[in-house]
């Protein structure tokens, strides 16, 4: 079967360094058309440098990163250093990428991509704030029949907020964006909280991520240890919820998730609410579904394609 075209876009943050890990490790069935990098966990300098690093990591010196947007389209950016660390990879020893930067802005990068592709061809992967595919839809709207899927990391309905008490940091970060991409009319997978929370790397799960003797898998086991404190901490938990790896893990094993199809509004009226996924999970509205919600994951069986893949960057 021929890979999956993919553009990833992210806000590394230790989640979505192993999230792009795992995509990286698996060329026969994702075709990485190119990484881009937004503002989010950290600012935009770090984020795309972070990203760089890891396609260093991965050995992946081919694949194409481009920095995006450095701040939200309307609100000013707000960054998660006491979640991440200041570098955004705090766990990981920080150097000058071997992979260079692309010259060309990653909102150009989406639409000149998505122009010359075929409807309903690429997929998109965003798991950070969702500032460039909206600034991207909102410049060149006829990019939106090119988009096979959206499979993003954000948003919460049961399990609540994370950064306000109704919203997820991604939704919150650039909600208008979010409305953008998801008014936007194409398919659109969210693996929000909801699913994400049941994802916790354990001890025993970091302990076999530990004993996988090869540099990538020690540097995610170094990451991961650093960013589960802060959620452990917080939430009581046996570990840290693993979040943006599950949209690659979704691509890999859709078989894995369980989700329904609901529809799904963004907050950008309320000050209090900002921000907050509006799910219809009961039909009530009579809104017609966009969005395939996930609120089941196998965590084990997800888990273990973690460790696969980090078994085949060795
Ligand atoms: O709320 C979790 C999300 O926000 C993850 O994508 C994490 O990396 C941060 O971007
Ligand atoms: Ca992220």
């Amino acid at each position: 079967m021929a890979a999956t075209p993919i553009i990833i876009d992210c806000d590394p943050g230790q989640d979505d360094a192993v999230m792009l890990l795992m995509a990286l490790a698996v060329p026969d069935q994702l075709d990485i058309l190119g990484i881009t990098a937004v503002a989010g966990n950290v600012p935009l300098a770090l984020t795309q440098r972070n990203t760089r690093l890891m396609c260093e990591l991965a050995g992946r010196m081919d694949a194409r990163v481009f920095a995006g947007c450095s701040r939200p389209m309307v609100r000013d950016l707000i960054t998660a250093e006491a979640v991440h660390g200041r570098t955004g990879i705090d766990g990981y020893d920080i150097h000058d990428p071997a992979v260079p930067l692309e010259p060309q802005h990653a909102v150009d990068f989406i639409v000149d991509t998505l122009m010359a592709a075929d409807d309903n061809s690429i997929t998109l992967v965003p798991t950070g704030p969702l500032t460039n595919i909206g600034l991207a839809i909102v410049k060149e709207p006829l990019i939106v029949p090119r988009i096979k899927e959206i499979v993003l990391m954000g948003g919460a309905m049961r399990e609540g907020g994370n950064t306000s008490p109704s919203a997820e940091f991604n939704i919150l970060v650039d909600p208008h964006a979010a409305h953008v991409v998801f008014t936007c009319g194409r398919p659109i997978t969210a693996m929000s909280l909801d699913v994400t929370h049941l994802a916790l790397t354990t001890k025993e799960r970091l302990e076999a991520v530990g004993a996988i003797d090869n540099k990538v898998a020690q540097a995610v086991h170094s990451m991961l240890e650093f960013y589960d404190r802060h959620d452990i901490e917080k939430y009581g938990t046996d570990g840290g919820p693993l979040h943006d790896p599950c949209t690659i893990a979704y691509l890999l094993k859709p078989e894995l998730f369980q989700g329904k199809h609901v529809h799904v509004a963004v907050d950008i009226h309320s000050e209090r609410t900002m921000g907050e996924t509006c799910v219809d999970y009961w039909r009530v509205t009579g809104e017609a579904p966009n969005t395939n919600w996930i609120h089941s994951i196998d965590a084990d069986g997800f888990y273990a394609l973690l460790n696969d893949c980090l078994r085949a960057l060795g």
